[in-house]
């Protein structure tokens, strides 16, 4: 049994197939304007740029906004390397800074002190890019008012969190830009594809144009700047819009999934499945319980080999990016939360598939490797 395993349905199946029919086999063609415009309107954004990645579009945004060597960007240490690579590429250094304990996201505190002791200390810091992890929203309203106050633009990583949303808000609605991810894994999947999605125009054309290998509307192909490779397949985008029409449906299931956990889990001592935070609702992409070091010591990896035992795959929440031997040199910002949360942290099985007497065997299993 997989963390995250991808769903086609008949209808995506045929979606796919239809777009094929159509000849469009290519990075161009109807499909990709019809999951752009669709995405636009349940996110209530003016654009959406479909991408090969999620990773792509960050790389694009960053490039954008002028972010280049010797700045710095702050990331929430608690994420995938993804987040933080495309900062390597344009050239500028990832700040780590630690999450709070109620959303596991940037702390806003802490990310105030790194900005200002960055500043004090001569340091561009030229974006922030909060995270939805596992698909809680960050504290926005906090970390828009700091970007502003700084004049630096925030740059959403919503790739975990389509369908969650915001005081109201949806998740990757938010920030000056907000990047989505389908890739196999995600809560809708174009087996690998990302978005940007945003409602400054300026932004949506300059990537749609660095994407498509910039090229210059002439007969023949004219450069005057360098160019990307990164736009999705039409191909891709129908398998993307047939899921995005399946959204809602898939949110459900997987809070219906998180919320058995909850049941499961929540009456044993020291075990606590993440749960929704007051200021937004989670798509609940996928379930994580913490199991409280102290009562069980190293109870998640424990468990995680008890469950691979039984061909349940589980996974630790992202080991921090400030502890990555790739980073090593990275300054970072932090509070101890990471740490623990790697340390106590499981990601469960969370696919729409999931029957309830799956999840209570597994959380059966949890119970036992707890007692023994
Ligand atoms: C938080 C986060 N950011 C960025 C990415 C990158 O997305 P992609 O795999 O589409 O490049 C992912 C997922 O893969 C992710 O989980």
């Amino acid at each position: 049994m997989y963390l995250s395993a991808p769903e086609a349905t008949d209808t995506d199946i045929e979606a796919v197939v239809a777009a094929m029919k159509s000849g469009w086999i290519a990075p161009v063609g109807p499909s990709i304007q019809a999951f752009e415009s669709d995405m636009c309107a349940l996110l209530g954004v003016r654009h959406a740029v479909a991408l090969s990645s999620g990773t792509a579009a960050l790389h694009l945004a960053l490039k954008f906004f002028g972010v280049g060597q010797g700045d710095c960007v702050i990331v929430p240490t608690v994420t995938f390397g993804a987040t933080a690579f495309p900062v390597s590429y344009v050239g500028a250094t990832p700040v780590f800074v630690d999450v709070e304990e109620t959303s596991w996201n940037l702390d806003p505190d802490l990310t105030t002190s790194a900005i200002k002791d960055l500043e004090a200390s001569g340091r561009r810091v030229a974006a922030i890019i909060p995270v939805d992890l596992y698909g809680t929203p960050a504290q926005y309203t906090e970390l828009q008012a700091l970007a502003l106050a700084h004049g630096i633009p925030l740059i959403s990583d919503a790739a975990e969190a389509l369908g969650a949303s915001y005081e109201g808000r949806p998740a990757g609605s938010l920030g000056d830009a907000a990047v989505l991810s389908f890739n196999g894994n995600k809560i809708i999947t174009t087996s690998g594809g990302g978005m940007l999605v945003t409602s400054n125009q300026t932004l949506a054309e300059k990537v749609r144009y660095w994407s498509t290998q910039a090229r210059e509307p002439l007969p023949w192909y004219e450069h005057l700047d360098i160019g990307y490779n990164y736009r999705l397949s039409n191909l891709l985008a129908a398998l993307g819009q047939s899921q995005l029409s399946r959204l809602g449906e898939l949110v459900a299931k997987r809070r219906l999934v998180r919320s058995w956990y909850a049941e499961g889990l929540n009456h044993l001592a020291g075990v606590s499945v993440q749960a929704d935070v007051p200021w937004g609702e989670s798509n609940a992409w996928l379930t994580v319980a913490t199991f409280d070091g102290d009562l069980h010591p190293n109870a998640a990896e424990r468990v995680r080999l008890a469950l691979e035992e039984q061909n349940i795959e589980s996974r630790p929440v992202w080991k921090p990016l400030h502890m990555q031997p790739v980073f090593t040199d990275a300054p970072s910002y932090l509070s101890g939360v990471a740490e623990r949360l790697f340390a106590e942290g499981l990601c469960l099985p969370s696919g729409p598939h999931l029957t309830q007497e799956q999840v209570m065997s597994i959380c059966e299993l949890i119970e036992e490797c707890l007692a023994a």
